[in-house]
């Protein structure tokens, strides 16, 4: 059951607010919307000082921004370059280690058939159940287990590993893809990413890239048109690889 049942959007400023309870009026600093309003199939509403806000179903997107943070979660940009360059679907069987907060896993499970996921901290384990209740999903398949024992899972089309030491995991992982799936290694350092590659020397894994995103808002405000001063740089460092 999600614990999140609207989204307000207030137009005058465009804050989000994450509406839990649909049974008591949400207070703003641009005034009190009815719980009436909240919980009538209107999108268009106004507060009670006469101000216009948006009430919104929880997308996915949604959820994610909400997610409850345990450990240092892959970023959006990071989740996509993995979803787009393994092309996983609604026929796909995923493995994901470690869960960690669940950003990855869960933006696997809103796209894939099955997705199972090996954390081995109990606290961090607990973080991801709730976030899996929060988004509702019934497809991800949480065990609290140490991947570098072994995955039990078999014929997988992706593996993804965002864990610190990889390579404790590569004969696992060989034999628990099926011939043409991807293995994606997420790790913050080269050192690391060169530990990794070593290892796949000898097995049947073809390294097909090692990269990164770097991404860079701009801002767009009448005549002005510039990249903003900050930006999300470097977060991790992606490397696939495909079982042949
Ligand atoms: C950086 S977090 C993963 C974040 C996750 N990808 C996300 O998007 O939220 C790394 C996780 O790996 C888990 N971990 C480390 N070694 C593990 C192992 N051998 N088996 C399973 N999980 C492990 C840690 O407990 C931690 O929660």
């Amino acid at each position: 059951m999600r614990n999140i049942k609207k989204v307000l959007i207030d137009l005058n400023n465009n804050k989000k607010y994450f509406i839990k309870d649909l049974d008591d009026s949400f207070h703003t600093v641009n005034g009190v919307i009815s719980k009436e309003d909240l919980q009538k199939n209107e999108t268009l509403v106004k507060s009670d000082k006469g101000k216009k806000f948006v009430v919104l179903e929880p997308s996915f997107v949604d959820l994610w921004e909400n997610l409850k943070r345990g450990p240092q979660i892959m970023q959006q940009k990071d989740v996509g370059l993995v979803l787009a360059k393994t092309g996983v679907n609604r026929n796909s069987r995923v493995v994901d280690a470690g869960g960690g907060s669940g950003s990855m896993c869960l933006s696997f499970a809103n796209v894939c058939k099955d997705v199972y996921v090996y954390e081995i901290n109990p606290e961090h384990y607990d973080v991801i159940q709730k976030n899996v209740q929060a988004f509702g999903v019934d497809n991800l398949h949480l065990k609290q287990e140490n991947v570098y024992n072994g995955i039990i899972e078999k014929d997988i089309d992706v593996i993804n590993f965002d864990l610190p030491e990889p390579w404790q995991a590569i004969g696992t992982a060989e034999e628990a893809l099926k011939d043409g799936g991807f293995l994606v290694v997420y790790l913050p350092n080269l050192t690391q990413v060169q530990k990794f590659i070593e290892s796949c020397k000898g097995t049947r894994f073809r390294v097909l890239e090692t990269l990164e995103l770097l991404e860079r808002k701009w801002k767009i405000q009448d005549r002005i048109m510039r990249p903003e001063f900050e930006m999300l740089g470097h977060t991790g460092f992606l490397t696939f690889c495909r079982k042949f």
